[in-house]
């Protein structure tokens, strides 16, 4: 009790001590979506971790953003939903997510990927992955077979991975790490950005173990895609131009990796190694401890014939933030 009062405390003092500087010192653009440059051929945003419940006023924060998303002045290509959807899978979490997704036209395609509390559901994982095909044939219009799929937009290739398990860390079967590898291998011949949705990030990235849940003192390895981690990464770094999007930290923004800060911002949202590219969602509904903490915000990529732009959004408040852009060129 006294430990989660604390920890409350911190949260709380934290986002207040790291975001109302950040609006006098940060450049932000507000207003409708502009592109940054013209005639992107594929533009989508991506969020992450709305855990929604059955409760109207998580929908009514998902509802802000997707109002931003549908005022996008170039319509988006697709939105993505990089995981913790629903808080626990169920039937009524899934329909008001439907529900709140179908009252607006944020997106011309929706991704559902799947994150570890949308497999909370039952006591295995049979029903969470159940559920998960069923509501993204209702959601998404997709007929799946498993939880991991893969779908084309424009040309481009999104891999989405799943758990098939029920942990807080994932589970990624030895079928499911084959299917990634030639999924990959198709795509790596079209040289064209693939991307690689897990909601679990790679271990030992983005600040892991440390920026696990906040838990600054933590050490053992924790916050990753866990055990199968290495087997995963050995794929993605085997091909070119491979971005992975992953959210579960609950870690707000961060470009700072100064040592002087350390620990609290030794971390960044987008990494690189050589040309692979991960980048890690904040959660959309929670504030963050670390990083900058306020909820509602995500990314927004947009795809050139030679780069890919990575822009930070507040979708609930309609502002770009524009210190956390990144370009990436494809080569
Ligand atoms: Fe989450």
């Amino acid at each position: 009790m006294f430990l989660s009062v604390f920890r409350k405390f911190i949260s709380i003092l934290f986002t207040a001590v790291f975001f109302f500087p950040s609006l006098i010192t940060r450049r932000q653009i507000a207003g409708d979506m502009h592109t940054a440059e013209e005639d992107p051929k594929l533009v989508f945003a991506a969020i992450s971790d709305i855990h929604l419940t059955n409760d109207k006023a998580r929908a009514g924060m998902l509802a802000l953003g997707l109002a931003d998303m549908q005022a996008s002045v170039r319509p988006l290509d697709a939105l993505l939903l990089c995981g913790d959807n629903t808080d626990h899978g169920y039937d009524d979490q899934y329909e008001l997510l439907q529900k709140t997704l179908e009252s607006y036209n944020a997106a011309k395609e929706i991704i559902l990927a799947e994150g570890n509390h949308d497999t909370w559901t039952g006591d295995d994982y049979a029903p969470a992955k159940e559920n998960f095909i069923k509501y993204n044939k209702l959601i998404c219009g997709r007929d799946l077979t498993q939880a991991y799929y893969s779908v084309e937009i424009n040309g481009y290739r999104f891999i989405c991975m799943a758990s098939e398990a029920d942990h807080t860390d994932a589970y990624i079967s030895d079928a499911q790490l084959m299917w990634l590898d030639e999924e990959l291998a198709a795509a790596a011949a079209e040289n064209k950005p693939v991307f690689v949705i897990s909601h679990w990030p790679l271990n030992y990235s983005h600040g892991l173990p440390a920026t696990w849940e906040g838990k600054l003192w933590e050490k053992e390895n924790l916050g990753g895609l866990g055990d199968q981690s290495d087997a995963v990464e050995e794929i993605l770094k085997a091909y070119p131009n491979v971005f992975l999007i992953s959210g579960h930290l609950h870690v707000g923004l961060s470009n700072e990796t100064h040592k002087k800060l350390d620990p609290f911002f030794r971390y960044t949202s987008i990494e690189h190694d050589g040309n692979f590219c991960s980048v890690n969602l904040p959660s959309y509904m929670y504030p963050a401890v670390l990083g900058r903490g306020l909820n509602g915000q995500g990314f927004v990529f947009e795809v050139y014939a030679d780069k890919v732009i990575i822009r930070a959004r507040s979708f609930s408040a309609g502002v770009w933030l524009t210190n956390y852009e990144e370009t990436v060129l494809i080569g």
